[in-house]
């Protein structure tokens, strides 16, 4: 069984001012706050026990956001990282909630969008050992991991390469199994004071036990960590909404559509939003029934 682990800590120096009061993950894409895009993405995955990670002074706000979740019949629970120390650190932060199971970690800042993305997830999911990751083809890979192959096989992976061996880029989604905690507890901080994601991946490599999904270019990996990527990621969402009439990352829609909730809950979120297209979106999926 795989849990879900949403971090969404993180200073957001990049978007200074806006970030200084306020988490970067709670910021809009377009008609809802960022997190729900990853969130929505662990709930297609069918992952329904989630933890998410904040800062110490955005606790509350998230509280208020997403509540313990069973609006949406699912559980949300929080943690609170006290200064950025690095991706892997979830893992030690959420050995608790982890327990036994597997988990899935996601960024609370990466959009995701596009065909047959529920059957990498789906991939995902049915491996019960090692990790899984995914890689999309990037114009500027020296700004994030990078895989390098041999033929298909997976040879390296690199944090942020000088000089990068392909445009592979290694995106905000992974699943590993319950390894992962004590991988995450022995590692030692990077130069830059970081317990990083990609050394955990370079161990699950080392015990051949890496598994790669490559994202082909129908797909969208959208970032949202400049104030230009920030815009183009919502004007992308109200373009693609608009053309199709349909919401991307629609929480209600996701959980009703896996008989999570039932008419009733849907009822009441659609009145909490009923004065945005949101709301009136949840109530016509009911009407449409
Ligand atoms: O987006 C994918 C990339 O994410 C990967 O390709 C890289 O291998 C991985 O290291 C990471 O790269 P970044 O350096 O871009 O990550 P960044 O420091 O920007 O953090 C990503 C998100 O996680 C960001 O929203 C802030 C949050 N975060 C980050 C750190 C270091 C935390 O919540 N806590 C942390 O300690």
């Amino acid at each position: 069984m795989y849990k879900g682990i949403i971090l969404a800590g993180g200073r957001g120096s990049r978007l200074f001012p806006i970030t200084l009061s306020t988490s970067k993950q709670l910021l809009p894409i377009y008609d809802k706050p960022m997190i729900y895009y990853p969130l929505s993405v662990l709930m297609t995955a069918g992952i329904k026990d989630i933890l998410i990670i904040v800062n110490p002074n955005d606790l509350e706000n998230y509280e208020n956001l997403l509540g313990d979740g069973s609006q949406l019949g699912i559980s949300i629970s929080y943690k609170v990282q006290p200064s950025p120390d690095g991706l892997a650190q979830s893992f030690i932060l959420g050995e608790t909630f982890i327990g036994s199971s597997n988990v899935c970690l996601i960024l609370g800042d990466n959009i995701f969008f596009g065909e047959n993305f529920s059957n990498h997830l789906e991939r995902g999911i049915n491996r019960t050992k090692g990790a899984t990751i995914f890689s999309y083809h990037v114009n500027n890979p020296e700004d994030f991991g990078v895989v390098e192959f041999d033929g298909d096989r997976v040879v390296n992976i690199e944090e942020k390469p000088n000089k990068p061996k392909s445009n592979h880029a290694v995106t905000g989604i992974y699943f590993y199994d319950n390894d992962v905690i004590e991988i995450a507890k022995n590692l030692k901080p990077s130069s830059r004071g970081e317990l990083e994601i990609t050394d955990v991946n370079k161990t699950y490599l080392d015990r051949n036990e890496l598994y790669l999904e490559k994202m082909n270019r129908e797909f969208a990996w959208l970032d949202t960590g400049t104030y230009d990527s920030l815009i183009a990621a919502g004007q992308f969402i109200h373009m693609i909404e608009k053309r199709q009439g349909l919401k991307v990352a629609c929480l209600e829609e996701i959980s009703f559509s896996k008989g999570w909730i039932g008419s009733e809950e849907m009822l009441k979120q659609a009145n909490k939003f009923k004065s945005t297209s949101y709301g009136r979106y949840i109530l016509n999926l009911l009407e449409e029934r």
